[in-house]
């Protein structure tokens, strides 16, 4: 008993310390994440460019990048070259993987779903997106970037003549993918937290080891400025703490 009361003791010293030395790197590198970040796990690697990733997995091909929207700034968000990292990415990722099949959660006008056709044109490329209807009757979450009417829905792509694309109109809230094994899925649908969850835990039912799961506006460095971006980090956060 007394051993198990000490061992207790000596753990939570443990995690304090922990907490106490990854909060001194984060001052150090001047990050400040708030309190429920501060267990993430240690094994989160940052990456500082395209070809850090590439090096990372042996890699050769550059993606196709011929979208000018990529290179547009709308936002403050988009300062610092955002959207061409973004894109770089998920191009990257897509033009050496080269996916059976590949999920978009989240296709708004159609902009990264035509960068990941492009990119990949023997692949197969799913996009979900929820109909106006159920956003407005409040069962497709909040932080859900704008209800687009179907006509909208993927118009870019569709103006494109992209012809690996399949679109699927749906609520992910109760959609469960039926599109056989998933290689790549890329999750930016509606940035509530627990949208981020479940689109992720769903998603990796239908994956395989080695499989990649990109989620878009997971950034830890923005967690303080934004909102939705600190729904979605939460999101993430919560998955790695549950090990799923
Ligand atoms: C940020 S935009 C996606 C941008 C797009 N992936 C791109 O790269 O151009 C988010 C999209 O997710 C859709 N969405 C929001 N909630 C959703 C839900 N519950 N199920 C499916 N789609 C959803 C929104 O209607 C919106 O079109």
């Amino acid at each position: 008993m007394i051993r198990k009361v000490m061992s207790k003791i000596s753990r939570g010293k443990y995690k304090r310390t922990k907490i106490f030395f990854k909060k001194l790197i984060l001052n150090i590198q001047g990050k400040k994440y708030p309190p429920h970040f501060k267990l993430l796990p240690p094994n989160l690697v940052e990456l500082n460019d395209i070809e850090d990733l590439k090096k990372i997995f042996g890699w050769e091909n550059n993606p196709i990048l011929d979208d000018s929207i990529i290179y547009g700034v709308e936002s403050d968000v988009d300062k610092n070259n955002r959207r061409v990292i973004d894109a770089q990415t998920l191009g990257t990722i897509m033009c050496n993987v080269n996916p059976k099949v590949a999920l978009e959660i989240g296709t708004a006008t159609g902009h990264g779903t035509a960068l990941m056709a492009i990119n990949a044109p023997k692949s197969r490329i799913f996009t979900v997106n929820i109909l106006p209807e159920d956003i407005v009757s409040g069962e497709g979450g909040n932080l859900v970037t704008e209800a687009f009417s179907k006509e909208k829905i993927g118009e870019y792509y569709r103006e494109s003549q992209l012809k690996n694309i399949k679109q699927i109109y749906a609520n992910t809230a109760i959609w469960e993918p039926d599109i056989g094994n998933i290689d790549i899925a890329f999750i930016d649908g509606c940035h509530d937290t627990e949208f981020v969850y479940n689109d992720t835990v769903k998603v990796l039912r239908h994956m395989k080891p080695g499989s990649f799961i990109i989620w878009h506006d997971f950034n830890m460095d923005q967690v303080m400025d934004y909102g939705w971006i600190n729904s979605v980090c939460k999101g993430v956060k919560n998955c790695l703490m549950k090990d799923i």
